[in-house]
């Protein structure tokens, strides 16, 4: 059976992980590569295991969060689909079974914003890691000069945090946003779209979606 280490360690995902992030790079956008794709794991895992899913589906979901933003190699436009095409053809050639293959590439292929469906458990919980992983860190030094209102918003974010209550029917996104270089308000132009994601994709994990930014309830 195919393991998530298998996947870390593989010389094309390697690859590709880090070379779509220069191909971002050059469209101006924020980090997206191993620091991001570790985190998103680290977070799908947590979500994953909170709410009691099987260790085989927690590390499938590691596998995808893994692999969800490869297709960024290619353009940012429709990176999802390209991401979730990449990983068909790689786990295919590394002889992974037809239904873990549907989970993880449904998963890849429904985390963006733009055309994001949470279809699956897997593919929700992608999708609320993906989204929350906004940090200072992930806007880029050659950013400082042109800083537009998405590197400001990422910028702003100095701390984040995700949990999931001990009822298990809530899981809260905790920010803490630095005002000087971001309102509450541009922080919300940037992120509504993402957060109303957010809320189906949780209520996909039978839960509610809650964000907290300095210390004020927002949803
Ligand atoms: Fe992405
Ligand atoms: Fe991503």
């Amino acid at each position: 059976m195919l393991t998530y280490k298998q996947i870390i360690e593989n010389k094309e995902v390697m690859t590709y992980v880090g070379r779509a992030d220069e191909t971002i790079k050059e469209l101006g956008y924020t980090e997206h590569s191993f620091a991001h794709v570790g985190s998103v794991t680290q977070m799908v895992k947590y979500i994953l295991e909170t709410l009691g899913f099987s260790e085989r589906m927690v590390e499938l979901g590691m596998i995808a969060a893994h692999m969800h933003d490869i297709g960024n190699m290619l353009n940012r436009e429709d990176h999802a689909q390209t991401s979730a095409i990449m990983a068909f053809n790689m786990l295919r050639d590394m002889g992974a079974e037809p239904d873990e293959i549907t989970e993880i590439c449904t998963a890849i292929s429904n985390h963006d914003e733009g055309t994001a469906v949470p279809a699956t458990p897997l593919a929700a919980a992608l999708i609320i890691a993906d989204k929350a992983d906004v940090r200072r860190s992930r806007v880029r030094n050659n950013m400082l000069f042109s800083f537009d209102i998405h590197d400001r918003v990422n910028y702003s974010v100095t701390d984040s945090s995700l949990s999931i209550d001990d009822l298990k029917q809530k899981i809260t996104l905790t920010l803490s946003i630095d005002t000087k270089y971001c309102t509450v308000m541009e922080y919300f132009e940037i992120f509504l779209g993402r957060m109303n994601l957010c809320q189906k994709a949780a209520k996909k994990l039978n839960l509610q979606f809650g964000l907290v930014i300095n210390g004020q309830k927002m949803i």
